[in-house]
């Protein structure tokens, strides 16, 4: 095939595979996204389910990823391509692409406030603001086109730039020196949160179970929040897992990076609640809810302007490995597929998202009167890509392992070519063959309302 070089890139090291893997999972996800749907979906007991469904459902998938990508050692869509020629799975492939698109588009637009934010931080323009204030500033922010749409184009410029340079290096580079530097910050704002006036009752919210808040589509949004914050249904970890070396312990890696993104969004969750509750703002206040919050943190802690600064600054961070991961997707995709060189397939894949991510970004603006299927175009994609293509993906890629591969095709990956002890197998194949593909098809039925049991 054309576009397949013969010396495929790969990850340099095992922490270098755990720091790129765990860059593209920890990012808006967990600190953006995560509190947000937690707050609307009831808090604690919407936490619970989420583990609950990172841990029976997450892993395998992740695991079930990165045994297609290093199998076959292609992207997305060729990888189904080489594992089962002239069958229709390439199809999941494609699905794969478009929701890389979707996710693209509308995280790309929330990573562009991060970059303002930043701005502001430089210039000290929370100072002396009021929580309401605050809140005003933000929705007067991306109520305008113009700000939105430059820091918009300069973050996808910024993702363009480093995938056209060489993505391992990059990424392994700055995520294996920003992901721990993004720990450390979380961790001080953690301490300073739950330590306001008032902050227990942040914590038990994050923590005390409701279950009466608990509907067919709380469930199906703890689904989606966990596919998407672990970045798996749509083959990031696919194309990742391609990039891994033949003698790293596939089992491990998964675990490790699983624990990793749910640790921070835990932290996430425990700097924004108790300082929601001790300035009062609404948990359910959406899509703002952490760019309202933490400049509220800021500027009651000593030193607000300097951690202002860095935490909007490793927040950018945590998007930019992110959305590397997504970009890679498209980009690998276009290059061996359509044989283009990396440039030009980079070119390609950022100009066609940016005309989707335009429309993200006007969504709170000039176009926030187009509605589809009653969501604004930037709702559209975070809601039906996290809720819908994701799981989707997901069932297809354990089905596909499953039944197509089989024990022995996973066994083979998984142990190494039988190097490794992987004594887990047979929970493994019970979970993919049965478990997870019956909760998701069940989750997701009755989530978007085609069956109803409650
Ligand atoms: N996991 C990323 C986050 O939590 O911010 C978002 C993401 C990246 C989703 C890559 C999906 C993906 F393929």
């Amino acid at each position: 095939m054309s576009g397949i070089p013969a010396n495929r890139d790969s990850f340099g090291s095992r922490f270098g595979v755990i720091a790129a893997t765990a860059g593209s999972a920890i990012g808006l996800g967990n600190i953006w996204r995560f509190p947000y749907v937690a707050g609307e979906n009831g808090g604690g007991a919407f936490l619970i389910i989420y583990l609950g469904f990172i841990l029976l459902i997450g892993i395998p998938v992740m695991l079930s990823e990165f045994t297609i990508g290093r199998s076959a050692q292609r992207n997305v869509f060729g990888s189904f391509r080489k594992l089962a020629p002239g069958k229709p799975w390439y199809l999941i492939g494609l699905m794969g692409v478009g929701a890389a698109f979707m996710i693209l588009a509308f995280y790309t637009a929330v990573a562009g406030w991060t970059l303002e934010y930043i701005f502001q931080s430089v210039i000290n323009g929370f100072e002396g603001l009021s929580s309401n204030q605050l809140n005003d500033m933000f929705y007067s922010f991306i109520g305008t086109p113009w700000r939105p749409l430059l820091w918009f184009f300069v973050f996808m410029a910024l993702t363009g730039a480093i995938i056209m340079s060489g993505v391992q290096k990059g990424i392994e580079k700055y995520t294996k020196i920003l992901m721990p530097m993004l720990l450390v910050l979380l961790f001080i704002l953690v301490v300073r949160s739950v330590t306001l006036p008032g902050a227990a009752s942040g914590i038990s919210f994050l923590f005390k179970p409701d279950f009466s808040k608990i509907t067919p589509t709380t469930i199906l949004e703890a689904l989606g929040q966990a596919f998407f914050s672990l970045s798996i249904g749509m083959g990031t970890l696919i194309t990742y897992g391609s990039y891994i070396q033949k003698n790293d312990n596939l089992g491990n890696t998964a675990v490790s990076v699983a624990f990793a993104d749910t640790f921070i969004a835990i932290l996430a969750g425990l700097a924004i609640f108790p300082a929601v509750f001790a300035f009062g703002i609404e948990p359910g206040s959406g899509e703002g809810l952490v760019y309202i919050t933490l400049p509220n943190i800021f500027l009651q802690m000593p030193g607000g302007y300097i951690f202002s600064l860095m935490f909007f600054i490793l927040l950018g961070v945590a998007a930019l490995t992110s959305t590397i991961s997504v970009l890679e997707v498209i980009v690998a995709f276009f290059s061996e597929e359509l044989g283009l060189k990396r440039k030009a397939a980079t070119w390609l894949a950022t100009s066609s998202v940016s005309i989707l991510g335009v429309m993200c970004v006007l969504s709170s603006s000039t176009m926030a009167d187009v509605k589809i299927f009653g969501f604004t175009v930037f709702n559209l994609m975070n809601f039906t890509s996290a809720n819908i293509l994701l799981p989707l993906g997901g069932f297809f890629i354990v089905i596909f392992v499953a039944w197509f591969l089989g024990r022995d095709g996973a066994k083979e990956e998984l142990s190494n070519q039988g190097k490794l002890k992987v004594r887990y197998i047979p929970f493994y194949m019970f979970v993919i063959k049965f478990l997870a593909p019956l909760a998701i098809a069940f989750i997701f039925l009755q989530g978007v309302g085609l069956i109803n049991f409650s």
